[in-house]
């Protein structure tokens, strides 16, 4: 188990034995988790969004757009805005009153989330101006958050395995991609005086925005953050080279990530297939390799660990299947009908449920206050998590294999009510966190309050 700091311990984020960071800087009330707010404020959105869906999807405006941005922007960007600098920053060892180490990263995500905002009216408006301005700011606030990273690099004081936060920078990058190529996607459905050729060349421009900001800006991300926090999941050491195999395969992965990009913008589909199974490549032999070996040695034996990994294997499903497809395609916009299907199932299986694992660990070691205290929260956590991780995979499955069926209305009312078991899932998912952090918070309160009578008392 990594180390946790102990109340009163001042701050105390640390690096734990695999480069994780570990311990809830600052005294007293967590101020980071007000900003783990906004990401479950999302969260509860998106869950209520996607029960209005299922069912009014006919009376809604831009029905798909919508889940699937509640997602990506709301719940993922938000998390990853917060917590791979969470990670950069105990990485790097800044110190607390260093202005980037909390102040800045609370205006990026303050100015994403208006910009966020903006561009959910603007969308259920059709207001083109309103798209093309919150795209632009998304992309000024990801450049933002790519040189803070960028920074953290150079500290001096950092630990050996700041390293892997050239992962996050990358991903940046990719994400002010994402939002530029959104721009112009924008354009192409509410602009009115756009030329022919620029209007035929919407669903390359689509599907470049979906790789750049599935593949880049997620994928990244969760491949930088892969690297130690997911042996820090399984309460074990990482293997050793993990950290340098990680490194070398991170400039490959960027430039497959830019070939798939590019062979989407120009329409060449095997450009796109070899781009997407080069990341993949680069994806097995820095991550899922040196990940085996761990599994080999340590079990997944809580919530958070079998969350993160099948959420994994759910993202390494989905890429593989887009590979192959890519290269039995001709165009994008093909390749785009039959994404449609799988886009839900990976979203939910594979990106969110590996969120909420990677969530279900670090929040009771970021709220902190001692082994004993950490262990409340888990344990709230980790309720009933074997079935709870059934229901939902069993769905998400039943889901892909009514793929091979028929139109019915049964099989349509089916589809309805998996989608209900998985939409309820992530609901006691949130309830869970709520109780958790309630829970942990109070006891850790109360052990302050216990030391500092047991010490006026000496
Ligand atoms: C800068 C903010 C963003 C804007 C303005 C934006 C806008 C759009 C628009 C207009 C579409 C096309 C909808 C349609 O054709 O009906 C779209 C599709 C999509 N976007 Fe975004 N998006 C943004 C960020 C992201 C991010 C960060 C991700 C992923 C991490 C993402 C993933 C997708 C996906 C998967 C699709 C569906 C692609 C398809 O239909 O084939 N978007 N987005």
């Amino acid at each position: 188990m990594p180390e946790i700091s102990s109340p009163g311990a001042g701050l105390s984020i640390g690096v734990g034995p695999t480069g994780a960071p570990t311990g809830a800087p600052g005294r007293g009330r967590p101020s980071r988790m007000r900003i783990d707010r906004l990401g479950t404020m999302w969260m509860i959105i998106a869950v209520l969004m996607a029960v209005v869906t299922l069912f009014l999807h006919r009376h809604m405006p831009q029905p798909l757009w919508t889940m699937i941005h509640l997602v990506t922007l709301g719940v993922l960007s938000n998390g990853i805005f917060q917590w791979s600098w969470f990670f950069a920053r105990s990485l790097a060892r800044l110190a607390a009153d260093d202005r980037r180490a909390h102040s800045d990263n609370l205006r990026r995500m303050l100015g994403f989330n208006a910009c966020f905002a903006l561009l959910f009216m603007s969308m259920w408006l059709g207001w083109f101006i309103g798209t093309v301005v919150a795209a632009t700011g998304i992309a000024a606030i990801a450049a933002w958050h790519g040189a803070a990273m960028l920074s953290v690099l150079r500290e001096r004081l950092a630990s050996r395995f700041v390293i892997v936060v050239r992962y996050y920078v990358c991903a940046a990058a990719f994400f002010v991609l994402t939002a530029l190529l959104a721009g112009f996607v924008t354009t192409t459905m509410f602009s009115s005086s756009i030329p022919e050729a620029f209007l035929a060349m919407r669903d390359r421009l689509t599907f470049a925005h979906a790789l750049s900001g599935v593949g880049g800006w997620l994928g990244l991300s969760i491949g930088g953050t892969a690297i130690t926090l997911g042996p820090t999941i399984l309460r074990t050491r990482m293997s050793p080279d993990a950290v340098s195999w990680g490194i070398k395969v991170l400039p490959p992965w960027c430039v497959s990530l830019l070939i798939a990009v590019s062979g989407a913008l120009l329409g060449v589909m095997p450009l796109v297939g070899a781009g997407i199974l080069g990341a993949a490549a680069c994806a097995i032999m820095g991550i899922l390799i040196p990940y085996t070996r761990v599994l080999a040695a340590k079990k997944p034996q809580e919530y958070s660990a079998w969350s993160f990994l099948i959420g994994l294997g759910w993202i390494a499903l989905g890429i593989l299947f887009l590979g192959i497809m890519a290269l039995f395609v001709s165009t994008p916009s093909q390749i785009r009908v039959l994404t449609m299907m799988w886009l839900p199932i990976i979203g939910a299986g594979g990106f969110t449920q590996l969120f909420v694992g990677a969530l279900s660990y670090l929040m009771p070691v970021v709220i902190g206050g001692g082994p004993s205290v950490v262990r409340i929260g888990i344990a709230i956590l980790d309720w009933q998590f074997a079935l709870r991780v059934s229901l939902r995979n069993g769905a998400l499955f039943l889901q892909v294999v009514l793929f091979c069926a028929a139109a019915s209305t049964a099989v349509t009312t089916l589809r309805y009510a998996l989608w209900l078991v998985v939409i309820m899932t992530f609901a006691i998912d949130i309830v869970m966190f709520a109780r958790a952090g309630k829970n942990q918070a109070r006891a850790r309160l109360e052990r302050i309050k216990e030391m500092s009578e047991s010490r006026q008392a000496q």
